[in-house]
């Protein structure tokens, strides 16, 4: 595996890979990896020749008072874990070569990032769709996979993809949990032993509203407020959103079916914590 920092030496590997017919497939991560970036890169390794891992804590997507300084990082372990996945390339920019003195180029999803984390973190799709449009131009990938742990991320990265007719296939991968159901995460790390306790409300609410769905509660509102009153008994959570919408348009359902899916952001804490799922179907 080689650590590539320099921006111009990583474009020439990619384009070099594919002048030679390999075909490339691409994770962006903001690293501290943990098994749900891991199912990415294993899947990645199973569909393509060169496997490129990128791990840059991305300034463009934090607002002011957010974790941008303290989101945690651990590069000798992450590239521990890139080796023993296959990873080919690990590219892992400075924040000053990908947003250099004068940068002033933005990509903005319109519509579908004015929601759910679009509204409680104002700017934080423009930050996520421009530094993945500019790393799909450095690493030229065939197929791009995102986690639907991010379930609305992976939404905003297709259309932009679509919109922009970039020629890569953006795979989404199924959320990944610890054994007690809590969604992986990077920012795990910040949960107390007590409020790791307390982050079990986010995965209990997910199974209860399946529960009820599935037992034929098809009205949205009264799933909803069992939901919030279950998640309220938690000393330590604080809801910023919960909600069922339809999982192409990201619009709040006022009935469930088989397009519905469960989002919720619920601080634990100070950390904020998302999960989501189909309600009903296997997916
Ligand atoms: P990060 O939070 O590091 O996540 C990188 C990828 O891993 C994302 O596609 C995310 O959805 C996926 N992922 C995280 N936890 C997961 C889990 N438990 N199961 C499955 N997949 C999981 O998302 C970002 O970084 C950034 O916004 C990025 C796209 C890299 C742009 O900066």
């Amino acid at each position: 595996m080689k650590i590539i920092t320099d921006i111009s030496e990583m474009q020439m590997r990619c384009v070099e890979a594919r002048r030679r017919g390999l075909q490339i497939s691409f994770v962006p991560t903001m690293g501290y990896l943990h098994e749900g970036h891991l199912s990415l890169l294993r899947e990645g390794r199973r569909r393509a020749d060169i496997l490129v891992l990128s791990i840059f804590v991305n300034p463009a997507q934090f607002g002011v008072g957010e974790d941008y300084e303290s989101y945690p990082r651990d590069l000798t372990r992450d590239a521990q874990m890139a080796r023993s996945m296959g990873v080919d390339f690990l590219f892992a920019p400075e924040a000053a070569a990908m947003y250099p003195k004068g940068y002033s180029t933005y990509v903005d999803v319109e519509g579908l990032t004015e929601r759910l984390c679009g509204e409680s973190r104002p700017g934080h799709f423009r930050g996520v769709t421009t530094v993945v449009a500019k790393l799909f131009n450095i690493v030229q990938p065939h197929f791009a996979f995102f986690g639907q742990k991010d379930f609305q991320q992976l939404a905003v990265i297709r259309r932009m993809s679509a919109d922009l007719n970039l020629p890569i296939e953006i795979v989404g991968m199924p959320i990944v949990r610890e054994n007690d159901g809590l969604a992986m995460s990077s920012r795990n790390v910040y949960l107390s032993v007590e409020e790791r306790r307390q982050a079990l409300a986010l995965s209990q609410a997910l199974a209860s509203a399946r529960r009820m769905a599935r037992e034929g509660e098809n009205d949205c509102a009264r799933i909803l407020a069992v939901l919030r009153a279950a998640i309220e008994q938690h000393s330590a959570a604080r809801i910023d959103y919960l909600k069922i919408c339809h999982q192409a348009t990201l619009q709040d359902q006022d009935r469930v079916d088989g397009d519905s899916v469960l989002l919720l952001a619920v601080f634990i804490g100070k950390t904020r914590l998302l999960d989501n799922g189909f309600l009903l179907g296997d997916r």
